[in-house]
């Protein structure tokens, strides 16, 4: 689907005589194996294990970028989250600017380039502030994805094709996970002898993807909505001197493999057993780091026992899964949409914090051109 604008870079540029503006939109993403751990020794935002996720169509991160063309006698550089000005997102930009600068020539020219200009970078999402989302993996995939593009424009080179690879390993170094979001449907990220060409640096689109998946539902319960006690970067520290280190990278791998499976052959219930196991391991970890902490709360609890009880009784394929938090989601094939939904409102609402959910589904799209800001 990427694709479909490879031949359409211009698009995303928009000549504002002394300035230019470039804006996009960029998807969250749900993983089902996860991303957990990282190995510094071998670089920056290198991952323990291979993971894989697919896309969110409608939970987005949009981002626009005004650059003035011409040097300036005094250059700024300034972030606005929701229209405000945000201190802590723009020391957040400017450490991942940095290490990007670190890592790559085109982004080092690019930064260069910027640091004569007046600059404004701006970003909202399409959740709510409050959903318990990260937001993270939609910022810096859309944040890479302009960047690359003002890259593309400086070289004169934007009439040719997108180089996702490359665009995804910028969005890595801002957060891990943001590099699947560059890519609409089923993503892998990490080296995997089951799969060729899979890598540390980047994610690449899951090709072999049962029919079964294609309109795969996410219903997002939010139990909780308050920022984490312990944020995923933490978390991922824990993992470097964790007592169950070697066990969760024997656990993870074979989840991949049974996750790649079942997403091969169209088996529902192989791929639920597993992503349940998955997120719960995971929380596990949480559970046995030094110090342990616990980031699901009683009414994440509460909420799996009645899915599993429903899964049960109805025999219908809904799954769970977590992320680094206590909200719940579940996930469905869309031909059992309007039975899932009903049980959400009747039996788990009570549980959501002020009832709170969020109905999306796998992204057909993953980076969009978007006119929100230019409006
Ligand atoms: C539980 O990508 O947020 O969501 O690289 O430190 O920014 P950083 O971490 P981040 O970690 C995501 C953890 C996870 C699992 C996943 O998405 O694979």
């Amino acid at each position: 689907m990427n694709q479909a604008i490879c031949n359409n870079l211009e698009s995303f540029v928009l000549d504002k005589g002394d300035f230019w503006e470039i804006s996009c939109s960029a998807p969250s993403n749900i993983a089902l194996v996860k991303y957990w751990g990282k190995d510094n020794a071998r670089g920056p935002q290198i991952p323990s294990n291979p993971s894989l996720s697919f896309s969110l169509e409608n939970c987005r991160t949009f981002a626009f970028f005004k650059v003035s063309k011409e040097e300036v006698k005094s250059p700024s550089f300034s972030f606005f989250f929701e229209g405000k000005a945000s201190p802590t997102f723009e020391k957040k930009m400017r450490t991942w600017l940095t290490r990007l600068e670190e890592e790559s020539e085109c982004a080092r020219n690019i930064w260069a380039f910027l640091s004569q200009r007046q600059v404004e970078l701006h970003s909202m999402n399409t959740f709510p502030h409050s959903a318990g989302i990260a937001s993270s993996a939609s910022s810096y995939a859309a944040f890479a994805f302009c960047f690359w593009i003002l890259g593309q424009r400086l070289l004169g080179k934007d009439s040719g094709a997108i180089s996702w690879q490359e665009i995804s390993t910028w969005a890595r170094l801002g957060s891990g996970s943001a590099c699947r979001s560059l890519f609409a449907g089923f993503t892998s990220w990490g080296q995997s002898n089951l799969i060729a060409h899979s890598s540390d640096y980047y994610a690449n689109s899951l090709e072999n993807v049962h029919s079964t998946f294609k309109d795969i539902r996410d219903c997002i319960l939010i139990v909780d909505s308050q920022n984490k006690a312990v944020s995923s970067t933490q978390g991922h520290a824990t993992m470097e001197k964790h007592p169950f280190k070697d066990e969760r990278q024997q656990i993870v791998r074979q989840h991949f493999q049974m996750v790649l499976n079942a997403l091969a052959s169209g088996d529902w219930a192989l791929l639920g057993q597993t992503i349940e196991q998955e997120a719960l391991h995971m929380h596990a970890m949480m559970l046995s780091a030094n110090p342990a902490y616990l980031l699901m709360k009683a009414a994440s609890f509460n909420v799996i026992n009645k899915i599993r009880a429903y899964r049960d009784s109805t025999k219908l394929p809904l799954y769970f899964t977590l992320d680094a938090g206590p909200n719940i989601h579940l996930l469905f094939p869309a031909e059992v949409e309007v039975q899932v939904m009903e049980f959400v409102r009747e039996h788990l609402q009570s549980d959501l914090e002020n009832g709170k959910w969020i109905l999306d589904q796998v992204a057909a799209q993953s980076i969009k051109q978007e006119s929100y800001f230019l409006e």
